[in-house]
Order: structure tokens, then C-alpha cells, then sequence
């Protein structure tokens, strides 16, 4: 920090501090009324809340929230007041069927964390502070504007058991509160979004959007009631930790490209003989490494640059090459474990990263079939490997370079214009399925290599399940995007979802980027702070404990090996277990649980193991973890949100112990383990045991630096290093794989907005064909917009207007039998108004014949089915897009901006393909089959003898624009009209801030 930062902070106390003493008028203020409330009878205190009830519903969603600001006090104070009168009346009732007694007045911290729940921030509270019942407040007072206030948690146990407990103060006031369970029907869950405040886990209020607005066709068949306020429990966990897979909606494919099957056996050669290799170089290297430079009888390097290196380096070159082709290789691992060759590895790598060591470095790498790179998670197969894959034709997986093609192509004397359009559609399919090709190949190889079984998924019951790397939860419905999925599939030989398509997906961030208002609470939202900011627009206020926290953290104890950790995890686990000290031992996988489960059987040490599977069984162990002489081991996500109490005694040993036996890639959940004890002023001990071995020590760590400390040190078996700055180079590395994935989900939130952008139009357009009283306006707004351009088209600049070809094309598509002779001489504007108002005659004489009830849903269905049927393949074609630009992103484009502007071309043509399917549809659809032959009846007649006057209403005159329906706050109508003609001067639509012409607008 900067000293002048450093002494202000010293001064004027932080933000935060400055933000919690700005609130003590308020919370004052609070307590007062709540005193003054205690005289109210329960009725009274109940015609309050109607009143406020009453007054509020009238009102706008801006005058709403002034109301709710300027009640906050009275409101606060009502709901503690409530929870003074269940306490004193020992209120009784269930939670998750176990008998409960009510027994929480709020603390002034929680009143405090409540405030800024209401003012849209993440309120940090450390762990046992009471974050469920600091929620109450803000959910009660958004809960009295009747829209419906979400309270979302990370899993479904939680939702009921939250909802239950503080249900009892909701009800007591007089608010209906809701759950959303995960086996309830549609008509089970409308009523609960109905409620006034509603409990719900985060992937069902995501899925409940996706089917409202992807899959529903009628407003009886939706659930959900608009997005307003949203308090994220454990917000972290939910939108930066989950935020890397969307939630998906897949249904039939209609075609299909993958070739996961062919390629599989083939891969599956190219990886087993890719690891005989790396076997036996890895021997060969730890050979040479025994052999060591001092003994010159050793005999000479064994082959190769014998002059240039010692046998120690020779050693490391090949182990660099190991760690290229098989960066999970047993030998490697094992010489990574001692000091001396873990130093001499890492020095030779670091030096083929110097430019004059480069091309030595693509020599070696060309010696092996592919080449992995486990922290960018790539995979490339060499001259070598594409050779053996296609034998002969090394070709077939190399990238054409279209642009020189192109060039070629039109430089050609000899090709005509109309062959050299066609030459070029040709170059460009070889491109697509040559980069098809290599795409697959390369998931594949990443499958095999850097995906393993019960790590990154487990198989059940014939399916890939992705397992959470940092919390060990499952995560049933969700799929890796890419093709990545289908290859896991392929590698496992389970049925590959070849069938399936996106139906309809959105990210977790974007589903709460709907709301109004958001807001959320955790134990540790600091260290991510900017990224709340920036993506959320969340700001942080950290609340302080109610009591002052006492917990002692020990140093990290850092291990050679592995091994060596686990060892002493267990000695110590032992020591404390046997003077009845409880231990919470946390692991980063579910592997790491099962591993040190069975060593502490093998030391017969009593314990629980929880995975973060069964939520409520798990809720019920942890809250056992505090009792005297208990072991329980949980992966970072298991039993959060569960309180652990301390048994009778316990404090006089130390309290709960908390162990973490491997520092996580972030920091962040670090803390969140670390605030597993100490609770509400209790003692308690954490420390952390870490191995050079470690995933994150091995790819981030300050490992050179590391390395030579162990020297210094000369570290014995089962030793470890022990100092303050060793915690901070913990720390370090922590910070830049935090940073690193940061960036990795700004990327993917930046192509996620772009469909984010275009999804909210498609989904504003199909939700006002579902919602609107008046669904043919919507078919009239088509109309008007559509005939127009069309009519453009063949009217050619410069050129004589194109008329025959328009007749066939409006006589085609309508039943309006135009002739030349009304069109002829008119100018465009005029003609498109002839055919505009003649279809809409045409239109209103074919719906006279409709059974009358019927025609509004017919004509929402034709929106429907025409937005259906299109959307979906351009979501198709989306992602085929997504990974096309990455294959492209060879030369210098970014891909984001060759994404964005082809996205935006996508998205024009399927608003114009849209149209034309409605239009299509217009005279297609009827009632039934007798209003169509009526209208059939009377169309010859109509044919034959078109009365210009009746029919067209004046030709000159174009008609008055049908006027738009009311569009409702979260219909994005005027996207939708706007989208696709935007002036050149405007803000491109596509988010990039800079104008359209300059933009996706260059080329169009
Ligand atoms: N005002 C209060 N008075 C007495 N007990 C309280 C009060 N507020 C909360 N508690 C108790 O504190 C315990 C912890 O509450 P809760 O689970 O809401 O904490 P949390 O902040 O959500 O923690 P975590 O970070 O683990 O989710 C509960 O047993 C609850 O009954
Ligand atoms: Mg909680």
C-alpha cells in the first residue's frame, strides 16, 4: 500500500469502517421503533404491514423502492419485532421435519448487513454471523411491493430449510413465502413464484426462465412473474465459481457433424503410444539423473549434444519433453519431487522460453506425436502425429490458409466471376470440415490427457457428469461446451448425446443479470471485489462479527511430497482427536477425501467424509462437526451453510480445529474453510498443510525459489518448511491463478454477452406473442416492416424497378392477386404500400372465416412457430460460430470481434428469416379445415374481380402504421425493431461502444 494511502486509511478508517459508522443513526433509529412496537398487539403490528401493503401496490417499480427507503426503519424494525415476539413466546414449529424452537432476536450487525442487502450490495459476513436471518429484512420489505423477492441458495435443502425457519416471521407479519423444489410440477411452482417472497437453489430459478421464455407457448404454461429483487446466499460460489458452465435445454438434433466415433480408436492409439514413449524417455532421464555429472566413469551423455550438456541437463532437456507430451507421466512426477531435479527441470525449461533456445524447443516438441499444455489446456498434434494419423495425407490436419487461397483465386485470369465465386464457396467448405477435423482430434486428446475419470467427471448411469474440480459437487444437466462432452463421452464409450441440441441456454450471471435489483451475501466476497464490480456492478461491504473473532491461523506447513503431507495430516489429526480437540479436515477434491479417509481407517481414527451429494444427510453431520473428539473430512462446498456449534468442552481444548490439507487455487475459498470455525467469538485453530506436489505449487508456485530453500534447508523425510513468507508465496501464486481465471470468465461473459443481447429480443418478441392481448398487431408489425424491405429488393438502384419478379414473389407468398398494371409507375414507398395494405385487406377477409375464439392463438402460434423453428438453429449455427472463430484466430484478428461481427450478421438474417417464415404463415394457418375451405370459396371470386378501391383503401395514401401495443417494462420490443436497422452513426448493437459503421456495420 502506498504510505499516503496508508496513513488517510489510518485517519479516515476504510470505506467499509466509514460506511458501518455512517449506519448507526439508522440502526438507532431501528431499535427505537422496535421498543415502541413492543406495546402493539399482534393485530396492530400486522395492520401495519397491510397498510404499507396496500400503499405500495399501485405504485411504479422507482416509486416503489422510494417508499421502501423511506419505511426501511419502521419495516426493520417490524420484522425484529416479530422475531422478539416468536422468541418470547418460544414459538415451535419444523424445519425439514425436525422439530424447532425460535430463538434469534437481530443483532445491530445484522441490521447493518440487512441496510446494504436493500441498497443492492454483497454484504461480507464471516461464517455464524446469522447471514439467513440478516436476509429477512430486505426479503420482507422488496417482499411488500407484492412483485416477488428471490432468495436464492446454492442447493435445495437449503432452500426448503431457509424458507421453513424464517417463514415463520413472514407468515407472523402477514407475507405468503414460497419454495421451489426441484420435483415440483409447473403448477406447483407458479404458486410459489406467486408468493410475496420466494426461497429457490439457483440452477431452478435458471432452468424455470429458460422454459418460460424458450419453451412455453401460452402465458398458462409459465411460472415465473418477472425479475426484481434477488439476494444470492453464498453469492460467490454461485456467480463466480459456477459461472463457468451454462445451464443448458437440449433437445433432437437434426444434423449432426461430430466424428468423436471415427477418430476415437485412432486417438486412443496416438495417446497409449505417446505414453510408451514418454515411459521410457521418462527412465532413460531418471537414469542419467542417478548417474549425476561427478562421477566421470559414468560413462559419456548418452547421446546426442554430448559436448554442450552434462549428463544432469541432458537429463532435463528429456524430462522436458516428458512433461510436453505427458504432463501427468508417473517418472516426471516423481523427479519433480526431488529438489535437485525439480530444479535442474525447471531451469532447462525456463531457458527454451529464451529466443535463441526457441526453435531447439519446437525440434523437441516435433519429437513427440502431440503436445499438451496442461495450464492452457490445449492440445496439438505434431508433423509426427498427424502423420500417424493419416498416413500420407499429413494434410488432413493442417489448417488451408484461405486468405493466400482467396488471393490465388482472385488473381486467376482464367476463372470467369461466376468460377471464382464458386472456386471460393469451395476453399471454404474444405476449411470447414478440415477445421471440424482438427477440432475433434484435439478435444479428443484433451479427453484422454488432461480429463480424468473421477476427477473432472464421474459415469453414472451411462452419462458424463461434470464434477465441480474446487467443490467436488456434481453437476447433473450440465455439459462442457465445445465438443468437449461428446469426446468425454466418446472416451468412456457411453451413448455420445450426438441427439442433442441446445435448445435454449444461458449462463448462471446473465440469469441474474435480469434483476432489477441484486444483491447477495457470503463469508468472503473481498478478494473478489473487482470482479463484482465490474461484472455486477455489486459493490462489497464488509460487516463486522457481532462479537470480536479470536481464531489463531497457523503458518502453512509446506512438504516435499505428497506423501510426506498426508503422513503428517494424519499424526496431527490423531494428536487432536485424542485430547478431544474436534478436527474439520478439508480437501480440494473428492479424490484427496477418499484418500485420506482411508488413511485415517488404517490409524483407526473415527471420522465422516461428505462430498457435497446429499445436502441434507450432510447438514445433519456438520452440525455434529464441533462435538468433542469428532473428525470429519469435507470438500470445500459440503455442509456450507451449515452451522457448526461447539460441543460442552470443546472451547477448553482449543475449539474446532480446521485443517486444509491443500491450499486452493484461490484465496477465497481458503477463507472460506478458515471460517468454518470460530464462530460468534468462539476460539478455534486453523492451518494449512501443502506439498510441493500440489497442483497449484506445481503450475504457479515460486517454484525455483521454493526449491532452493529445500537445499538450504537440506530437508529431511517427512520435515516441513514453516515461515510467514512462505504463506505469502503461497499467496502470490494464488493471486495470479485468480487473476488468470478472472480472465477467463470475462472472456467467456464477453461472448456470452452477445447472445445474451440477442436472446433478450427473441425472448422479448416471443413473450409478447405469449402475453399480448392483441396478437395480431404483432403479425400487422411484421408485415409493415417486412413488405417494405422486401419490395426493396427489387427495386435496384439505378436500375428499372424488377416488377415481374415482385408479382410472383407477393402472389407467391400472399393470396392478394396484384397485377402489373396497379403497380406500374408507382414509385417503391408507393408500392410497398399497395401490397402492405393489400395483404392486411387479404388478411382480415380470411380471418372473418375463423372461428372467432380461436384466431388469437393462432396468430400468437404463428410467431411462436416461426421464432421457434429459426432460433433454434441459429443457436446451432452459434455455436458452430463460437468454435470457428477460435480456429480462425490464427492470424492476427481477435476473435471476439470476427464473433461479434458474424454474430451480428446471423442474428440479421434470422430476424429476416423470421419475418418471412410469419409471413409465410399468415394465410397457412387456420381454426380448421372448413374456415379454410370457406376462405378458399371466396377467393376466386376475390381473384378474379379485385376491387381496387375496397380492397386497397385509397392507393396514394399509405395507411396509418398500426399502433404498437403498450410494450410492458421487460419486453424489449424496441430492441427488436431497432436490431436489425440501426443508423450508420449509432452505438453498435453488438456491444463494442464503438459506431455501426465503423462496426458490424463496415461491410453490410
Ligand atoms: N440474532 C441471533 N441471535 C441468536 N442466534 C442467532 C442469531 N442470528 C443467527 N443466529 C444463529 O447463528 C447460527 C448461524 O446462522 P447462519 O447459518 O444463518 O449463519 P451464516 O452467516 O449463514 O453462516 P454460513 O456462512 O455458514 O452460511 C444459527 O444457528 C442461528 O440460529
Ligand atoms: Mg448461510
Amino acid at each position: 500500500m502506498n504510505p499516503i494511502t496508508w496513513i488517510l486509511k489510518k485517519i479516515l478508517g476504510s470505506k467499509n469502517q466509514r460506511l458501518v459508522k455512517s449506519l448507526r443513526p439508522v440502526v438507532a433509529q431501528i431499535n427505537k421503533l422496535e421498543q415502541e412496537f413492543r406495546s402493539l398487539s399482534d393485530e396492530q403490528l400486522r395492520a401495519k404491514v397491510a397498510k404499507w401493503k396496500e400503499e405500495l401496490k399501485p405504485l411504479e417499480w422507482s416509486a416503489q423502492q422510494e417508499y421502501l427507503d423511506r419505511i426501511l426503519p419502521e419495516a426493520f424494525a417490524a420484522v425484529k419485532n416479530a422475531a422478539f415476539r416468536l422468541n418470547e413466546r418460544k414459538a415451535a414449529f419444523t424445519v425439514c421435519d425436525q422439530p424447532m424452537t425460535w430463538a434469534m432476536v437481530h443483532f445491530d450487525t445484522q441490521l447493518i448487513g440487512g441496510y446494504c442487502l436493500h441498497k443492492g450490495k454483497i454484504a461480507e459476513m464471516a461464517t455464524g454471523e446469522g447471514k439467513t436471518l440478516v436476509a429477512t429484512l430486505p426479503l420482507f420489505l422488496n417482499g411488500l411491493t407484492g412483485r416477488g423477492s428471490h432468495l436464492v441458495t446454492t442447493n435445495d435443502y437449503l432452500a426448503r430449510r431457509d424458507a421453513e425457519w424464517m417463514g415463520q416471521l413472514y407468515k407472523f407479519l402477514g407475507l405468503t413465502v414460497g419454495i421451489i423444489q426441484h420435483d415440483q410440477s409447473p403448477d406447483l411452482r407458479r404458486e410459489q413464484y406467486a408468493c410475496d417472497i420466494c426461497y429457490g437453489m439457483n440452477s431452478e430459478f435458471g432452468f424455470d426462465y429458460l422454459r418460460d421464455n424458450g419453451m412455453a407457448t401460452s402465458k398458462e404454461q409459465q411460472v415465473q412473474r418477472g425479475h426484481w429483487f434477488a439476494i444470492v446466499d453464498e453469492v460467490d460460489s454461485i456467480l463466480i465459481d459456477e459461472a463457468r458452465v451454462p445451464l443448458i435445454i437440449s433437445g433432437p438434433v437434426t444434423v449432426s457433424t461430430h466424428q468423436y466415433d471415427k477418430f476415437k480408436p485412432l486417438v486412443e492409439q496416438i495417446v497409449k503410444k505417446q505414453t510408451m514413449l514418454c515411459n521410457r524417455l521418462a527412465t532413460e532421464a531418471l537414469q542419467l539423473f542417478e548417474q549425476g555429472d561427478a562421477d566421470p566413469k559414468a560413462g559419456p551423455v548418452a547421446k546426442g549434444k554430448a559436448s554442450e550438456f552434462s549428463r544432469t541437463e541432458e537429463a532435463a532437456r528429456i524430462m522436458c519433453k516428458v512433461k510436453w507430451g505427458q504432463p501427468l507421466n508417473k517418472g516426471y512426477l516423481r523427479a519433480m519431487e526431488d529438489a535437485e531435479k525439480r530444479k535442474a527441470i525447471e531451469k532447462m525449461e525456463l531457458s527454451f522460453y529464451a529466443d535463441v533456445r526457441k526453435e531447439e524447443m519446437w525440434k523437441l516438441k516435433e519429437e513427440l506425436l502431440f503436445t499438451i499444455d496442461q495450464r492452457a489446456h490445449e492440445a496439438d498434434l505434431t508433423e509426427q502425429g498427424r502423420e500417424f494419423m493419416s498416413p500420407g495425407d499429413p494434410d488432413a490436419f493442417v489448417l488451408p490458409d484461405l486468405p493466400t487461397a482467396f488471393a490465388e483465386i482472385d488473381g486467376s485470369t482464367e476463372l470467369t466471376d461466376a468460377q471464382k465465386i464458386e472456386a471460393k464457396a469451395k476453399a471454404q467448405e474444405q476449411m470447414n470440415v478440415q477445421s471440424e477435423r482438427i477440432h475433434n482430434i484435439s478435444q479428443l486428446l484433451r479427453a484422454y490427457c488432461l480429463y480424468e475419470k473421477d476427477v473432472h467427471y464421474i459415469v453414472a448411469e451411462g452419462k458424463v457428469v461434470i464434477v465441480d474440480e474446487n467443490t467436488g459437487r456434481t453437476m447433473p444437466g450440465r455439459r462442457w461446451s465445445d465438443g468437449l462432452h461428446q469426446a468425454v463421452e466418446a472416451k468412456e464409450g457411453v451413448q455420445i448425446d450426438k441427439e442433442t441440441q441446445t435448445l435454449a441456454t444461458i449462463t448462471v450471471q446473465n440469469y441474474f443479470r435480469l434483476y432489477r435489483k441484486l444483491a447477495g451475501m457470503t463469508g468472503t466476497a473481498e478478494t473478489e471485489a473487482n470482479e463484482f464490480h465490474d461484472i455486477y456492478k455489486l459493490d462489497v461491504a464488509v460487516i463486522p462479527t457481532n462479537r470480536p473473532c479470536v481464531r489463531k491461523d497457523g503458518n502453512d506447513l509446506i512438504f516435499k511430497t505428497r506423501r510426506e503431507k498426508y503422513n503428517s495430516v494424519v499424526k496431527e489429526i490423531s494428536e487432536a482427536h485424542a485430547k478431544g480437540q474436534p478436527v474439520l479436515v478439508g480437501t480440494a477434491s473428492v479424490e484427496a477425501s477418499e484418500l485420506l479417509s482411508r488413511m485415517l481407517q488404517r490409524a483407526k481414527i473415527p471420522h465422516a467424509v461428505l462430498n457435497a451429494r446429499l445436502h441434507q444427510q450432510e447438514a445433519e453431520i456438520i452440525t455434529r462437526a464441533g462435538q468433542k473428539g469428532q473428525v470429519t473430512i469435507s470438500t470445500n462446498m459440503a455442509g456450507r451453510g451449515t452451522d457448526i456449534k461447539l460441543g460442552t468442552g470443546v472451547a477448553e481444548v482449543g475449539g474446532l480445529y480446521v485443517l486444509g490439507t491443500e491450499r486452493h487455487e484461490s484465496r477465497r475459498i481458503d477463507r472460506q474453510l478458515r471460517g468454518r470455525c470460530a464462530r460468534q467469538g468462539d476460539p478455534g485453530y486453523t492451518r494449512f498443510y501443502v506439498s510441493f506436489e500440489d497442483d497449484l505449487m506445481r503450475n504457479f508456485g515460486a517454484a525455483e525459489r521454493m526449491t532452493k530453500l529445500m537445499e538450504r534447508f537440506g530437508m529431511q523425510e517427512g520435515e516441513a518448511l514453516e515461515h510467514s513468507w512462505l504463506n505469502k508465496s503461497v499467496e502470490t501464486a494464488q493471486k495470479r491463478v485468480e487473476q488468470r481465471n478472472y480472465l477467463i470468465r470475462k472472456r467467456t461473459l464477453e461472448f456470452d454477452d452477445v447472445m445474451n443481447k440477442q436472446r433478450e429480443i427473441i425472448y422479448g418478441w416471443r413473450n409478447e406473442a405469449i402475453n399480448t392481448d392483441d396478437p395480431r398487431a404483432l403479425l400487422y408489425e411484421v408485415i409493415d416492416d417486412r413488405i417494405p424491405e422486401k419490395v426493396s429488393e427489387f427495386f435496384p438502384d439505378g436500375d428499372a424497378p424488377q416488377l415481374e419478379e415482385l408479382l410472383r414473389w407477393a402472389n407467391v407468398t400472399f393470396p392478394v392477386a396484384v397485377d402489373k398494371a396497379a403497380l406500374e409507375g408507382k414509385t417503391e414507398e408507393e408500392v410497398a404500400a399497395v401490397l402492405t395494405e393489400r395483404v392486411k385487406k387479404a388478411y382480415e377477409l380470411k380471418s372473418q372465416h375463423e372461428v372467432p375464439d380461436a384466431v388469437a392463438n393462432i396468430e400468437r402460434y404463428i410467431t411462436l412457430t416461426a421464432i421457434d423453428k429459426l432460433w433454434q438453429d441459429h443457436l446451432y449455427g452459434m455455436d458452430g460460430l463460437r468454435e470457428g472463430v477460435y480456429l480462425r484466430a490464427h492470424g492476427q484478428k481477435d476473435p471476439l470481434i470476427e464473433y461479434k461481427q458474424e454474430a451480428y450478421k446471423m442474428f440479421e438474417a434470422l430476424m429476416g428469416a423470421i419475418s418471412d417464415e410469419v409471413l409465410h404463415n399468415l394465410f397457412r394457418s387456420t381454426s380448421n379445415i372448413m374456415a379454410f375451405e370457406q376462405f378458399l370459396a371466396n377467393l376466386p371470386q376475390f381473384l378474379s374481380a379485385p376491387d381496387e378501391s375496397s380492397i386497397t383503401g385509397g392507393v396514394s395514401a399509405p395507411a396509418e402504421p398500426e399502433p404498437a401495443p403498450e410494450p410492458e417494462a421487460q419486453i424489449q420490443l424496441p430492441a427488436r425493431r431497432e436490431a436489425p436497422k440501426v443508423g450508420r452513426n449509432e452505438p453498435c448493437p453488438c456491444g463494442s461502444g464503438r459506431k455501426y459503421k465503423d462496426c458490424c456495420g463496415k461491410k453490410a
